[in-house]
């Protein structure tokens, strides 16, 4: 188990991982670990704090650690969703063993209507667009927050291409996108870029 950012992250080898790969819960769209591209946006908002009341939603959330720290640091109401059932457990160990809540559920990025998305102020997602065809999902996606009242979207990535790609097509469709170099030595050596979309705007 590692500890970062007031979080405790148990890896592959630990007993609780062990006994959920045991009994079946294998992730099979790469939800399979905790991914670095959390970090760059833990150590954001690490320097950008979110208020309390901030309704966050973690799309692709995997392990949910990002989500949990948002819920561990801010206080904020947290809900995650992921197209892989399979990682929920692994969500719920993480919320049990950091003693804070999470609500999370299989649902995938098409899904999400406008009506859902409009219980949330800020979508936040890492490591979640690593292949082509999930470029126009995710812009889809922002264009319905938009419509929904969500106020800020942020995705994190190491700069994949179907990433950079994402990048340039909503900064072409929206008037206040900001694109935040990262490079952390700590808790892990990772880089890479958050996109943060304004969607108050337009
Ligand atoms: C590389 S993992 C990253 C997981 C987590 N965000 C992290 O940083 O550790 C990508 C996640 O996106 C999920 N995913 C892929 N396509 C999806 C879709 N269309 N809708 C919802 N989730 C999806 C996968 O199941 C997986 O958990």
């Amino acid at each position: 188990m590692r500890r970062a950012h007031g979080l405790k992250i148990l890896n592959a080898r630990h007993k609780e991982i062990r006994r959920l790969k045991r009994e079946g819960h294998v992730a099979e769209i790469h939800g399979n670990k905790f991914w670095n591209s959390s970090f760059l946006i833990m150590d954001h908002l690490r320097r950008h704090p979110l208020a309390k009341r901030t309704r966050v939603l973690e799309i692709g959330c995997g392990w949910g650690l990002l989500g949990l720290y948002c819920a561990k640091r801010f206080g904020c109401r947290v809900h995650g969703i992921d197209a892989d059932a399979h990682v929920l457990p692994y969500l719920q160990l993480h919320a049990d063993v950091n003693e804070v809540k999470m609500m999370a559920e299989k649902k995938t990025f098409q899904q999400l209507t406008v009506d859902y998305l409009s219980n949330f102020d800020l979508i936040l997602g890492a490591d979640i667009c690593f292949w082509d065809e999930l470029t126009p999902v995710l812009i889809n996606l922002m264009n319905r927050a938009q419509k929904a009242g969500v106020k800020e979207i942020m995705i994190a990535d190491p700069c994949r291409p179907p990433f950079n790609d994402l990048s340039n097509k909503a900064q072409e469709r929206f008037d206040e996108v900001t694109v935040v170099e990262k490079f952390l030595s700590k808790p892990v050596r990772a880089s890479g870029e958050i996109l943060i979309v304004n969607t108050r705007y337009n």
